[in-house]
């Protein structure tokens, strides 16, 4: 059919049957939500078919493909290099992107990155940095792409012209059941991905009871449906499953974790979880980017620019260009917002931390205010919780389990007994499973 021919109940009625749709269908669709000359119930009723129906390969292409140039695409072919960005699927205490993105680009690998805000129980990269005073995430594309020429790395939020599909399409399955359905979370994300400008993608897909995806085949079925979309469209693109049981690193919030990031590039110990995860995920970068031979090579170099402080001098060069205080990178305490109330939390016996409620951590932390409930909610950047203990490691009664750093004494009490809860005592150590589970 051609996209002349093709009319919105001819195209809703074949994927209702069950057929395969063509490009210049998928086309006409994604137009129809961009421009508006698709009705909202047009737009909704061909969402519940593709998601009752599902879509072929070639359909989720077609569906990035066509969502990608449905706004502006980001044209960083000025800036020397394999240009590499990561992307989470989701996680409580996912800091990951920053000591990363710094430590990538530190390595000579430019890292153009444009990150969301907390989604659901998940917290947002961009939430994090604006917890630094000044940190402007909005850039235009052309301060972006200056900035990525100029620094190496931009962490910047979502542009309104950068797949305006994706926003009216989001709307709409946030409100029609049709958020959970495979083809759509890809084409979503890898529209957005693939608008940014790079030439490669790592992408961190996470599972267990803190992430989106709870299950290891459903992980790997949206870790191997966005690999192939990324590398049909010509961008090489790997994925690394990872644990999401417990929290990563060991704190949660937004200063707090921008803290511990800083703490990560300045070498010092305590967040070793946090730190596998970001050396698995830049050695996957750095050998994309063909700045390391292998892994063994890259993780050395990955190792080299935190030792000699190239990482945390990045970190600094990015602050300082998007308007955020540098000197977060020499005095995270003085520099970051810090809560009025903060209080303990202690083992009531000895033992070894058998679990820690990952999905729990995190809704106690959206309820100081760390996250939002509802879209228009402000971000309370100084909340959140520290010192995490982890899974593995034996207490004595009285031993830190975590700290909690709240607005009001009431939050405080209430986080406290949340926090509380969220850890399960045990008298052998549990077994010690891999944080990276799969590579994909
Ligand atoms: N994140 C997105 O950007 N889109 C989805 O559909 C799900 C998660």
């Amino acid at each position: 059919m051609s996209e002349a021919t093709a009319f919105p109940q001819h195209i809703i009625a074949r994927k209702r049957d069950g057929h395969e749709l063509g490009a210049a269908e998928i086309r006409a669709f994604v137009r129809g939500a961009t421009d508006g000359s698709w009705a909202d119930y047009q737009l909704s009723a061909l969402l519940m078919a593709i998601f009752l129906r599902g879509m072929t390969s070639a359909e989720r292409v077609a569906l990035t493909e066509a969502m990608m140039r449905s706004g502006a695409v980001a044209d960083l072919s000025a800036v020397p290099g394999v240009k590499v960005d990561k992307h989470s699927t989701g996680g409580v205490g996912d800091k990951v992107s920053l000591p990363l993105a710094a430590m990538v680009a530190a390595c000579g690998v430019p890292v153009p990155m444009i990150s969301g805000r907390g989604l659901g129980h998940t917290g947002g990269t961009l939430d994090k940095l604006e917890s630094i005073p000044g940190f402007r995430v909005g850039l235009s594309l052309a301060e972006y792409a200056a900035q990525v020429g100029r620094v190496g790395c931009a962490l910047i939020g979502q542009t309104k012209d950068l797949a305006p599909a994706d926003k009216k399409l989001y709307a709409l399955r946030d409100v029609t059941a049709t958020v959970e359905c495979l083809p759509l979370i890809c084409a979503s994300i890898m529209s957005k991905k693939m608008a940014e400008g790079i030439d490669a993608l790592v992408l961190d897909v996470k599972v267990g009871h803190g992430a989106f995806m709870k299950t290891l085949p459903e992980a790997r079925a949206l870790a191997s449906a966005m690999c192939e979309i990324g590398n049909a469209m010509g961008r090489p693109t790997r994925a690394l499953i990872t644990r999401m049981d417990q929290p990563l690193g060991r704190a949660v919030g937004n200063a707090v974790e921008v803290a511990e990031s800083v703490a990560c590039l300045r070498g010092e110990p305590g967040a070793e979880d946090l730190m596998e995860v970001t050396y698995a995920l830049g050695a996957e970068m750095l050998v994309l980017a063909k700045a390391a031979k292998d892994e063994k090579d890259a993780r050395a170099r990955l190792a080299e620019v935190i030792a000699n402080g190239a990482a945390l001098e990045k970190f600094r060069q990015i602050v300082a260009a998007q308007g955020g205080d540098p000197r977060v990178c020499d005095d995270p305490s003085g520099v970051l917002p810090r809560a009025a109330h903060v209080v303990e939390v202690r083992a009531a016996r000895a033992g070894v931390i058998g679990g820690v409620d990952a999905m729990a951590v995190a809704l106690a932390a959206l309820k100081m205010g760390a996250g939002r409930v509802r879209a228009e909610d402000a971000v309370d950047h100084a909340v959140g919780f520290t010192r995490l203990a982890k899974v593995g490691e034996r207490v004595a009664a009285g031993d830190v389990l975590g700290v909690v750093h709240a607005s009001a004494a009431e939050q405080a009490a209430e986080a406290r007994a949340a926090l509380e809860s969220a850890f399960t005592l045990a008298d052998a150590a549990p077994e010690a499973l891999p944080l990276v589970v799969e590579r994909v």
